[in-house]
């Protein structure tokens, strides 16, 4: 069977994407996630921590419209380390005295979970747009008042779903809004790794993360089929156990999803998986889309079926890290909502939440 090769030319991503998107809007915010203006946004920094140095400081340098002004850790000898490295042109070991530089516009804030809501709070009243790494919050209360109050202070709210502001994410997208496997019945999406920390780690402590695998990987599995089906979550069923290790939060969890056009999800994130292939399936009446590494920072191959033919998309390789951040402040400049801001979010957050609830209780959840 010939296995034509598509290569989309994403080195002008934007420009593609205009072929692969549908409706105005999609258009619109496509454009606004590949940025080619001037403005610099002046960033700080929550949170010297393994995805602030790996991703987003890397990212910030990166991005065309941003410059970091500075970085706060607990420790001060971290964040002068931190800003030194980065080029920061200051760094502090309070929140407050951070929220209180003039010079900053917008605050990433990448701490553990039961710090984002407090903090997205406290960053909102300082009047400062915020990027707030997921899950978005440890319940539904604190989800919902970090919206109210970036709505009363009239500020930005984004949430770290990188996923989002990935070329293959878009590309599966658009196959599926085009109809190309017709109407969707079966999605399925797979994040675990394997995680056996040192015990003190906030990840495996309830009152820190809010929660396991669920909350730490099965949360960005969540957003992204609700970004690729275009659709809501109404129902949802779950297990979330604890089979392999000895922490007090799930190192399993499996949910069904039951979106409001009538598919279906199945999502696994677990911390007890040695080797994933981190794939995305899409099932539909004419076709199968199967995702190969696309659940990962890294561009992944998109392979299409109809009719015992495949076909297979390659999409450029893009950071969605620079991305996400060149879109956050692209927002700010054009007072514009983020792609994944907080009020969006909260479907995410809600059918999570629902997961937990489901599996405490034995029974399917609507939503
Ligand atoms: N979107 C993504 O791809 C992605 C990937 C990984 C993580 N994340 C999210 O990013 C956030 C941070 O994750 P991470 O992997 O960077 O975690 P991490 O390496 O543990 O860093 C978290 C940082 O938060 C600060 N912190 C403040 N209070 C703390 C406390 N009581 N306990 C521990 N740390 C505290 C610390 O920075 P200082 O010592 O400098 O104060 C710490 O280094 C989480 O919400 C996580 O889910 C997102």
């Amino acid at each position: 069977m010939p296995d034509p090769c598509i290569k989309l030319d994403l080195g002008h991503f934007a420009h593609s994407l205009h072929t692969l998107i549908n409706s105005e809007d999609d258009i619109r915010r496509v454009n606004t996630c590949f940025w080619e203006g001037s403005v610099t946004i002046g960033w700080g920094l929550i949170g010297c921590g393994s995805i602030a140095r790996r991703r987003i400081l890397p990212a910030i340098r990166e991005a065309g419209n941003s410059r970091l002004i500075a970085v706060m850790s607990r420790s001060i000898e971290k964040a002068r380390r931190l800003a030194s490295e980065y080029g920061a042109e200051r760094y502090y070991d309070k929140v407050d005295d951070l929220l209180g530089d003039d010079e900053i516009d917008a605050i990433y804030i990448a701490t553990p979970t039961f710090l984002h809501a407090p903090q997205t709070i406290m960053a909102a009243e300082a009047g400062k747009h915020i990027l707030c790494e997921k899950p978005m919050a440890m319940n539904m209360d604190e989800c919902l008042r970090m919206v109210e109050e970036c709505r009363r202070n009239h500020v930005k709210l984004m949430i770290g779903h990188h996923l989002r502001f990935k070329p293959d994410s878009w590309g599966i997208r658009r196959i599926i809004a085009d109809g190309t496997i017709g109407d969707v019945s079966l999605i399925k999406a797979q994040q675990s790794i394997w995680y056996n920390p040192d015990p003190t780690a906030w990840r495996v402590n309830p009152s820190l993360g809010g929660g396991g695998s669920l909350m730490d990987l099965g949360v960005h599995c969540i957003d992204l089929l609700r970004f690729i089906l275009k659709s809501e979550v109404v129902e949802v069923a779950a297990f979330t156990q604890t089979l392999t290790f000895n922490y007090p939060v799930e190192d399993t969890a499996i949910v069904l999803i039951r979106f409001d056009r009538g598919a279906y999800g199945v999502i696994d994130s677990c911390f007890n998986i040695k080797h994933s292939r981190r794939v995305l399936e899409v099932y539909g009446s004419e076709g199968t889309i199967f995702g190969i590494g696309t659940i990962s920072p890294k561009t992944g191959v998109v392979e299409v079926f109809i009719d015992g033919e495949k076909k297979t998309y390659k999409f450029e390789e893009k950071n969605p890290y620079v991305a996400e951040v060149e879109h956050f402040a692209e927002c700010i400049e054009r007072d514009e909502e983020p792609l994944i801001s907080g009020e969006e979010c909260i479907g995410t957050m809600k059918a999570a939440f629902a997961a937990y609830e489901s599996s405490k209780k034995r029974r399917f959840i609507k939503i």
